[in-house]
C-alpha cells in the first residue's frame, strides 16, 4: 500500500482569507491529514518570512499552505523550505517553459527578481515535528508589480508575456514538492542538498549580503552544510553557517558608487 501523502488530495478552497497559514494551521489542529491543500484567491494579510509582508492581489496569484506531517526533528525544518523551492522551481519550469533560480532559503528567482516566497511555519513538541505548514505565493498573472517592489520582484507574465491557468501551474509545483518530499523521507537530506546546489546560483561562489534583523554579514557563499544551512566564507576565511535572514547580492563597488 502506497504511504504517498498525496499534495493536494485535500482542497480547501476559500475566496478570500487574511492568510492561508493561520486557516491551515487551524485544520492541522483539527487533524487533517497531510498532504491538505488550502488555497485563496486573495489574502487580505498575507504574511512574508522575518515580519514582513505579502502582496495578495485577487486573482493573480497562488496563495496556497501545505499541510505536512514529516517524522523529523525540527532543526530539519530548513530542508523543509528547500523541498518547496526545488519542487516550485521544477513547478514553475514546467508549467512556463522557464528556468528558476533558487535563492536560499526561501526564493524562487526569474531573471533574478523574485516569482515565489516560501513560508515554512511549525508546531513541534518533545523534539518531533507535529506538524508543518509550508506556504508558497506564486506571482503568476500579474501585469505589474507594485512600484515599491518592481526592482525585486516579478510574475511569470512579466516574464513571458503569457498568461497561465492557475491551476495547471499549482498542479505541477504539487507533483514536484510531492516527489521532493518523497526523496526527503525516504533518503534524508543529502539528495535535497545535491538538488539544491544544483539549481541555485546562490549556493557556491557568490558575494552576498546576509541580514538577520540588526545584523549584517559579507562574504562569499561556499556550499550547504547537511542540514542544509547556507555556508558564508567571510573575508578572514571564516566560514560561518547561517541560520536565518535574507540573502542579497552583493554589488561590486563601481555600481554601488554615486
Ligand atoms: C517570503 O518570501 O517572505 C514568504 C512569502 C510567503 C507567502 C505565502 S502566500 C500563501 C501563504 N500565506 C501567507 O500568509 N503567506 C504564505
Amino acid at each position: 500500500m502506497s504511504t504517498r501523502p498525496r499534495f493536494g488530495q485535500n482542497v480547501l478552497r476559500l475566496e478570500t482569507t487574511d492568510s492561508t497559514m493561520r486557516e491551515a494551521a487551524e485544520w492541522a489542529e483539527r487533524n487533517a491529514p497531510e498532504g491538505t491543500l488550502v488555497v485563496a484567491e486573495e489574502q487580505t494579510a498575507g504574511r512574508g518570512r522575518l515580519g514582513r509582508g505579502w502582496v495578495s492581489e485577487r486573482g493573480v496569484g497562488i496563495y496556497a499552505s501545505l499541510i505536512l506531517r514529516p517524522a523529523v526533528a525540527p532543526v530539519q525544518s530548513t530542508l523543509l523550505t528547500l523541498v518547496m523551492g526545488l519542487g516550485v522551481a521544477r513547478g514553475l519550469g514546467e508549467a512556463a517553459g522557464m528556468q528558476c533560480d533558487l535563492r536560499w532559503p526561501n526564493d524562487v528567482l526569474l531573471n533574478d527578481k523574485k516569482c515565489c516566497g516560501i513560508l515554512l511555519e511549525m508546531s513541534a513538541e518533545n523534539d518531533r515535528v507535529r506538524y508543518a505548514i509550508a506556504g508558497f505565493g506564486i506571482n503568476v498573472n500579474q501585469a505589474a508589480m507594485p512600484e515599491e517592489l518592481e526592482s525585486i520582484a516579478t510574475s511569470l507574465r512579466i516574464e513571458t508575456g503569457c498568461e497561465y491557468v492557475r491551476e495547471v501551474v499549482l498542479d505541477a509545483v504539487l507533483r514536484h514538492a510531492e516527489r521532493y518530499y518523497e526523496m526527503f523521507l525516504a533518503r534524508g537530506a543529502a539528495p535535497i542538498i545535491s538538488a539544491f546546489s544544483r539549481a541555485s546560483s546562490y549556493a557556491r561562489g557568490r558575494r552576498v549580503v546576509v541580514e538577520n534583523g540588526a545584523v549584517r554579514s559579507m562574504g562569499t557563499t561556499v556550499g550547504l552544510d547537511s542540514s542544509g544551512l547556507l555556508l558564508l566564507e567571510h573575508e578572514d576565511g571564516r566560514v560561518e553557517p547561517i541560520l536565518a535572514g535574507s540573502v542579497r547580492p552583493r554589488r561590486a563597488r563601481s555600481e554601488t558608487a554615486g
